[in-house]
């Protein structure tokens, strides 16, 4: 069986985009290939953050990707595997620094910092970032890395890492990564379909996806349908995209049936946001019983994460191991 990693960062809520585009995916390949995904919480020091708040985060995607369906044992957190940091020193050491000068992701993530506050502190962290990406990836000898294609730059350095490891050391050691750009939709903003639903535009541009059904069927009631710059003939960004949830929920007749009536221009939106909210609440409230059962023990959870993680760690040291022989280390006691 082939190895796949993914990760994801613990920042604030899971929207429905996240489900749609990364969570139900891998929930999907579990059956199929040797998967390891990480809560990645180191990555999430990369900007400024309070430390309360991020312990919490990442116990909250802990469990809110077992109420997805991903199988503890193949969920860990990043940090539970200190041997990850390890690896990106020594990987921080293969790279050339004009190749990470070059991440388009460090640019745009000052950006936005310094966008806020001109002298906004940026940390060497985030510069370094896409380093302890490669780290993650090549540590379990992942084939797939399944991924947006916002992270293609990222992937192709893992690629690029993995190769200058295995040639300066004139060994095969790493496996080359390849990225799993799945058909996944990208899902847009009820608020503003012209951007991408994120959680950093604000509360009116996500649907968390354990969100209360009186909230969800509000934000899908308000979702705008006309965003005035449509040419004529076509169909607005704001409608694709309820149809396109329609699909993504797999409510495939109703919306072969209501694309029906839009093409004889008789759809109304509120039949089309009505079916888009049901198939959403039906969607969503399974899941949120699911989490309010695992809520119910939390012990037993934090517990099997614990125990996942020291189990995947076992991996990560066997791989340290062969590491630390390749590249000149003394062996640890
Ligand atoms: P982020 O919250 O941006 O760190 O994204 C976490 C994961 O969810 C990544 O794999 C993204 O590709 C995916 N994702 C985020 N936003 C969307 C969206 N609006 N539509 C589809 N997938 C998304
Ligand atoms: N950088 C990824 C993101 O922002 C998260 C991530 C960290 C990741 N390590 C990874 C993704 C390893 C895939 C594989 O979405």
């Amino acid at each position: 069986m082939k190895n796949v990693l993914s990760g994801i960062q613990p920042t604030g809520d899971l929207h429905i985009g996240n489900y749609f585009g990364a969570v139900q995916n891998w929930v999907r390949l579990q059956s199929e290939y040797n998967c390891f995904f990480c809560v990645v919480d180191y990555h999430s020091m990369t900007m400024p953050y309070n430390p309360e708040k991020l312990r919490e985060n990442t116990w909250n995607m802990v469990f809110w990707l077992t109420a997805c369906g991903v199988n503890p044992e193949h969920l860990f957190v990043q940090s539970l595997v200190p041997e990850h940091a390890e690896l990106a020193w020594v990987l921080n050491c293969m790279v050339p620094y004009g190749e990470v000068t070059r991440m388009t992701q460090f640019k745009d993530k000052t950006d936005q910092l310094h966008e806020k506050d001109k002298d906004a502190f940026v940390s060497l962290g985030l510069f370094t970032y896409p380093v302890l990406q490669a780290a993650d990836i090549l540590m379990y000898h992942a084939h797939y890395v399944p991924v947006g294609k916002d992270q293609e730059q990222h992937l192709e350095l893992s690629r690029n890492i993995a190769q200058r490891f295995n040639s300066q050391f004139g060994k095969e050691y790493f496996q080359i990564p390849e990225p799993l750009f799945t058909d996944t939709p990208k899902i847009l903003s009820p608020a503003d379909p012209n951007r991408k639903m994120s959680k950093s535009l604000g509360e009116k541009h996500y649907i968390n996806l354990f969100g209360e059904e009186d909230r969800v069927r509000k934000q899908i009631k308000s979702a705008v349908t006309d965003t005035g710059d449509t040419p004529a003939g076509e169909m607005s960004t704001g409608v694709a995209n309820l149809f396109e949830l329609l699909r993504a929920c797999n409510s495939m007749e109703l919306h072969d049936t209501l694309m029906d009536d839009y093409k004889a221009g008789t759809l109304k939106y509120s039949a089309l946001k009505e079916a888009v909210a049901d198939a959403l609440v039906g969607l969503i409230n399974p899941l949120r019983e699911r989490l309010a059962e695992l809520n119910a023990d939390k012990r037993k959870v934090k517990a099997q994460i614990q125990e996942s993680s020291a189990e995947i760690r076992k991996t990560a040291q066997q791989t340290l191991r062969e590491v630390r022989e390749i590249a000149g280390l003394l062996p640890l006691k």
